[in-house]
């Protein structure tokens, strides 16, 4: 009686509420707590990255890896190539520097795949080469297709490498900019070699021993350049229902370009003179727009490109890598890396059904990016049969 009478006086009533209003309260300051601890044990995970890196730079006796390399040296002794003289800057800029295949990291995310190991977790890793000067690019990627996430039960990682640009202040300022990024997003890996278009071997390369060390395991990686549109969603279907291949097979997917010759024009882009490639036609090569890889192949071509010298095209050079492991690029026809054919002249270009059953579009200008990968996931979106293209 007493017992129950304690339970309906309204001072133990009120102490009662007190009771659990101040067990709400313990529960909030552990929670706020707990977030606080989370949050410290992050940004220590952050300082450790910095510190491995640092202790990097300055050459650990113990790390398998060098973070810093001296300065790679010119070779002269390319100035007796026949027709030296008579070569286009860029091209000698080229020859000179074509035996150089390490370069000190200024930026790098060596947890970006949960180490060696959890490398096997990353399901399609993005690597996207982005110049520094094109933040924007990067910023609007990091918020439509190449968002990290876990897509239908996977998931997706990004990285986009980089070199430098500019010289002096400009190049500094360039730096911090990256800099700035990374602390943000941790998404960069950066070199300190100059980021020109002959030099996108060098990237690539650069990039598959980074790959070697850090995510040997990852099953599928998407690479291409900053100003496509990739449907990842559409990427990660494809990847999951091939037959019998989880990356541990080959896979190098893209826009098959085959019997191309190199481009002889003293104007053109992707002039290549004989001093620097003299067989016949390229090997059938994926457009370098965008192609996918497994993680497999990706580790074949980084042994083969270890005796192979560097060929400036990069794409041409990655199926040199390829055919020499026996493996060959295979078509998709949802990769444009030539951009969409639409035959009707009057049909709006960036209608999201043409885009919806692709892959990869290039190129894409970074205004039209986040209106597209919205209007591609809206479940209402009805496409006719003609839209197909
Ligand atoms: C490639 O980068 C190296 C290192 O910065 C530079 O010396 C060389 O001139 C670059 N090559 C080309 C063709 O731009
Ligand atoms: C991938 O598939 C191969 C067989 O093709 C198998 O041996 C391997 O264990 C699989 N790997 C994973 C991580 O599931
Ligand atoms: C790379 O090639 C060497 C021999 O040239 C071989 O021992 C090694 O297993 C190869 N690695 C891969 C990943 O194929």
């Amino acid at each position: 009686m007493n017992k129950f009478r304690l339970f309906t006086d309204n001072t133990m009533k009120n102490k009662a509420s007190t009771a659990s209003a101040s067990a709400v309260m313990i529960a909030l300051v552990v929670v706020v707590y707990l977030g606080f601890f989370q949050s410290v044990s992050e940004s220590h995970l952050n300082t450790r990255d910095a510190d491995e890196w640092q202790s990097g730079i300055h050459g650990t006796p113990n790390s398998k890896y060098k973070y810093s390399w001296p300065e790679c040296e010119r070779d002269s002794s390319v100035e007796s190539i026949s027709g030296f003289n008579t070569l286009p800057n860029h091209i000698k800029d080229f020859l000179y520097y074509q035996h150089c295949r390490h370069f000190s990291m200024l930026l790098d995310a060596p947890h970006k795949c949960g180490g060696p190991k959890g490398s096997a977790n990353v399901f399609l890793l993005l690597v996207i080469k982005s110049s520094p000067v094109n933040y924007d690019r990067r910023e609007v990627l990091r918020n439509t297709w190449a968002r990290e996430r876990i897509q239908n039960g996977v998931w997706i990682r990004r990285l986009f490498i980089s070199g430098t640009q500019e010289t002096g202040y400009n190049k500094k300022r360039l730096n911090r900019l990256l800099a700035l990024e990374q602390r943000k997003y941790r998404d960069i890996l950066q070199w300190d070699f100059h980021d020109t278009f002959f030099n996108l071997t060098l990237k690539q390369i650069l990039f598959l021993e980074w790959m070697e060390r850090n995510c040997p395991h990852v099953r599928f990686m998407l690479n291409g350049d900053d100003d496509v549109f990739a449907n990842t969603d559409n990427m990660i279907l494809y990847l999951q229902n091939l037959p019998d291949n989880n990356g541990s097979k080959h896979l190098f997917a893209g826009d098959v370009i085959k019997g191309a010759r190199p481009i002889r024009s003293t104007d053109s882009k992707y002039y290549v003179p004989p001093q620097v490639y003299d067989a016949g036609p390229y090997p059938s090569y994926c457009g370098g727009g965008g192609f996918l890889l497994s993680g497999f192949t990706a580790l074949k071509m980084y042994n083969m490109s270890l005796s192979i010298p560097l060929l400036p095209i990069d794409d041409v050079y990655l199926a040199m890598c390829s055919e020499k492991a026996g493996l060959r690029p295979e078509s998709h026809l949802g990769v444009r890396t030539a951009g969409l054919y639409i035959p009707d002249a009057n049909a709006d270009r960036y209608d999201p059904c043409y885009f919806r059953e692709m892959l990869l579009v290039h190129r894409f200008l970074s205004v039209n990016m986040y209106v597209m990968w919205h209007d591609i996931q809206d479940p209402d979106l009805n496409c006719s049969p003609s839209s197909v293209l």
